[in-house]
């Protein structure tokens, strides 16, 4: 067997990589023996996967918007992989798990069950235009992979098109799709066909070197490969993208009528957007375009059990004949429950309009800093999803990643957890159940930690 060769190192790291010199001070300096034996096993029996294993630190409880580790530090999670919207542990949601196990706790394929049926029905009504029809399935990764089949069962082509830079998962189909070369490159390949990819929008740093109007150069770049190639199945896309980066108002009206023109379907990837991080319902909600299909995950489950869905346009049931969703936990009760009472829970507590709101103080509060920090070069985001750019030099925007490393452990030292994107974004996705008092914690530890870099590193 042929386990020795050698492929380049992946570039431009969707998160912060686990192995930087920081990390492994920090690790000197935090770590204490329980949280070493535990890491130590932890390398011993995983697989190593960049972003992943080794790991940074231990993590003994989770509980509202706070992880602790086993030295009994808490950390204010503002990254919670995006599956933390109630909290953790939400006292309703672990209730409502606990009676439907006690109910009914399976249900084999073949035999519907009233809560899943019921989640259906909600799901429905919350969702974007006419989008009704769905599937379950126990990840966003494998929802993607629904989602690439039915648009080609629909539509009878094969081809893709999607944007450079972005995630949608990790299997065959979902990284094909994706533009990250950690996930796409290397010995896994070759993958799917046809998985055709443009430049993001983006207007700080983008493919075409331009300082604005990149959303309009995108949106005729998508149009130009659907009409060149003249066969695309669907345009697939994060309406926010992660880094993060919000398009601008008419940008999905083009692509919508573009891939209506030419007879795509449009796909909206809300795994980490959907039910209320960008301060409305659906991230796509800000722009008031309906996709053909949508996609949820990560937080549907409350951060407690997994469930994703791909929900449709009715007219794309065509494909009763095959067996697409046909998933052992498709209809599991449990998680069912979970996502239902996750959304009762939203509901109740107005945490969209909390992430609405507290998001724009949030965001005022980082342009405040930019005032003050050499190292911000760009600030942006919507509701519970933003992040502010660091640069060294603010005319060249070359981007700070050493610095931003560095501001992330000095952040953790605070009791702040984050992850950092394309290696120099300070990326915050904090719970939708984050006050305004929780957030000038955040915003004040981010900004005493850049300080310290700035005074460490002599800007
Ligand atoms: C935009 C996006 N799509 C898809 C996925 C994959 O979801 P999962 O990890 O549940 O398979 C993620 C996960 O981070 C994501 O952020």
């Amino acid at each position: 067997m042929n386990i020795g060769r050698k492929y380049r190192t992946p570039q431009g790291a969707e998160g912060d990589v686990n192995s930087s010199p920081h990390r492994s001070n920090w690790q000197d300096q935090h770590l204490n023996n329980q949280a070493r034996v535990i890491l130590s096993k932890d390398q011993q029996y995983f697989l190593h996967q960049s972003v992943s294993t080794p790991c940074l630190n231990t993590i003994k409880k989770a509980e509202g918007i706070w992880i602790e580790d086993h030295s009994g530090k808490r950390y204010m999670d503002f990254h919670g992989n995006n599956v933390h919207h109630i909290g953790y542990g939400h006292p309703r949601l672990v209730e409502a798990i606990n009676q439907q196990m006690r109910t009914l706790s399976f249900a084999p394929r073949r035999y519907a069950c009233d809560v899943a049926a019921e989640l259906a029905e909600k799901l429905a009504q919350i969702s974007p235009g006419n989008l009704s029809k769905l599937l379950f399935t126990t990840g966003g990764s494998d929802a993607i992979e629904v989602a690439l089949k039915m648009a080609r069962s629909v539509t009878g082509r094969f081809k893709t098109i999607s944007f450079w830079d972005s995630f949608h998962g990790a299997g065959f189909g979902a990284s094909s799709i994706g533009g990250e070369e950690m996930f796409r490159g290397g010995p896994a390949g070759p993958l799917l066909t046809g998985t055709e990819h443009v430049p993001p929008f983006g207007d700080y740093r983008n493919a075409w070197g331009v300082r604005e109007g990149s959303a309009d150069l995108c949106a005729r770049q998508i149009r130009y490969v659907l009409e060149k190639e003249g066969d695309v199945s669907a345009v697939i896309a994060e309406p926010s993208r992660a880094v993060p980066y919000i398009a601008p108002a008419g940008f999905w009206q083009q692509v919508r009528e573009a891939c209506d023109e030419f007879g795509a379907l449009l796909i909206f990837d809300e795994i980490p957007t959907g039910l209320g991080k960008t301060g409305k319902l659906f991230a796509c909600d800000h722009d008031g375009v309906v996709p053909d299909m949508l996609v949820m995950g990560k937080g549907l489950g409350g951060g407690i059990l997994p469930i994703a869905t791909v929900i449709c346009n009715p007219e794309l049931n065509v494909a009763g004949d095959y067996a697409y969703g046909h998933y052992t936990h498709e209809k599991n009760p449990v998680t069912a429950r979970a996502a239902l009472t996750t959304i009762e829970i939203i509901e109740a507590e107005g945490l969209v309009e909390n992430a609405a709101q507290i998001g724009e103080y949030a965001l005022q509060r980082l342009h405040e800093l930019m005032q003050k920090h050499p190292l911000i070069g760009d600030v942006r985001g919507r509701g519970f999803l933003f992040g502010a750019e660091l640069v060294t030099d603010r005319d060249s925007r070359e981007p700070a990643c050493d610095a931003a490393d560095r501001v992330l452990y000095r952040a953790l030292d605070k009791g702040l957890s984050f992850k950092t994107t394309m290696g120099n974004v300070l990326t915050f996705t904090p719970a939708l159940i984050t006050s305004k008092v929780d957030m000038d914690f955040a915003i004040n530890v981010i900004d005493e930690s850049l300080g310290e870099v700035e005074k460490e590193l002599r800007y």
